[in-house]
């Protein structure tokens, strides 16, 4: 089975099609970082403008660089949530007219969802784990027991830890995404240089919390940038690696938390965040000792991309969970587990 898959969720217009929700064919995603790098984040309306603009071209190129067309597809998977409503109504609304024209299914897809799936384009998972999606707009853990079915163990209760990152570098003046330039700044900096606090350590709770960390840097970085001494001892890379310890702290302790609670011996860690360097070998230190398999996906389906799209909506498309073309976006949409929902999406 050929499926597209869209991803117009954020800021990235993302095409892919994928066989059998394994074998990915073609990728195109564009980005619109040079857009919104000004800004220091995503600006919702100009995301929904940029994603109008190119979503007939990155699909275009995408059915090319596969040679491919409408009518070698057997089916449409998109996101309709979460994300933000007007970046996602694109995506949808395109989907929908090619559904209609091409008289194919529309399979909607939960954004998260791809993440934890977006491993299985790449390898053979065994079930049960316990995936941890770690993005720019989440930070939860889930017990997947199989296809559609995930049981949310933890969330963030604030910010998400890409958030975290995104905002740290705004307030250094470092642009935007933050993640990719604080890992790499990181590398030159000591770790342990500044004691930022690890919030929600001392509890049982599998839930994250990211918004005072992101305080505590601030109020940091002003005493800091007043006090020539303590500049002179703490540089900038000392700043964000002592930062990027204490976000990379805090998840590696609740993903052991959350292997141990379930006992599953694999782990798959998956969303932009997934591909920070420091969090990789944090984990692969951590599981070196022990039999559990841990499970990364290459970097370029770690961020938004429609393989992750297409795989989620194969395995639903299979199970016959289709969409009329009544179905609508969400900005919300906490993921289904199919045990408890009779499968309806
Ligand atoms: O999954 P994604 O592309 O979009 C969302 O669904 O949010 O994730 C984007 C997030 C951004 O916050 C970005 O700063 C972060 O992933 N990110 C990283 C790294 N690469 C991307 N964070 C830390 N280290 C990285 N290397
Ligand atoms: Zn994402």
């Amino acid at each position: 089975m050929i499926l597209l898959g869209l991803d117009t969720s954020c800021d990235d217009t993302s095409a892919a099609v994928v066989e059998d929700g394994r074998r990915v064919l073609a990728n195109v995603v564009h980005s619109q970082v040079k857009v919104h790098h000004p800004y220091g984040g995503v600006v919702p309306e100009l995301a929904s403008r940029e994603h109008m603009r190119n979503i007939v071209p990155v699909v275009e190129a995408c059915l090319s660089e596969c040679g491919g067309d409408f009518q070698s597809l057997d089916g449409i998977a998109v996101t309709v949530g979460p994300g933000l409503v007007g970046a996602l109504l694109v995506g949808l609304y395109y989907a929908k007219g090619l559904a209609m024209a091409g008289g194919l299914p529309l399979v909607p897809v939960n954004h998260l969802e791809g993440h934890i799936l977006s491993i299985f384009l790449e390898e053979e998972v065994p079930f049960p784990f316990v995936a941890l999606t770690v993005s720019g707009g989440h930070t939860s853990l889930y017990h997947v027991t199989g296809f559609g079915r995930y049981v949310q163990m933890g969330q963030t209760l604030d910010d998400a830890a890409g958030e975290a990152f995104d905002k740290v570098a705004k307030i250094l003046g470092l642009g935007y995404p933050g993640g990719v330039l604080i890992d790499r700044l990181a590398r030159q900096g000591r770790p342990d240089a500044v004691a930022f606090p690890r919030a929600m350590l001392d509890r049982d709770s599998l839930d994250f919390s990211f918004s005072g960390l992101k305080t505590a840097v601030a109020l940091f970085v002003e005493k800091w940038s007043q006090d020539p001494a303590r500049a002179a001892s703490v540089g900038l890379h000392d700043i964000v690696a002592s930062f990027q310890e204490a976000v990379v702290d805090v998840l590696v302790e609740k993903v052991r938390r959350a292997r141990e609670a379930t006992g599953v011996s694999s782990l798959v860690v998956a969303g932009g965040v997934a591909c920070n360097s420091r969090l990789r070998a944090r984990l692969r230190e951590t599981f070196s000792e022990s039999r559990v398999g841990l499970y990364f996906p290459s970097p370029r389906y770690c961020t938004d991309n429609g393989a992750m799209i297409a795989a989620a909506g194969y395995h639903r498309l299979r199970r016959g969970e289709l969409a009329d073309l009544s179905v609508d976006v969400r900005s919300k949409f906490p993921i289904q587990d199919d045990s408890t929902s009779q499968g309806k999406a």
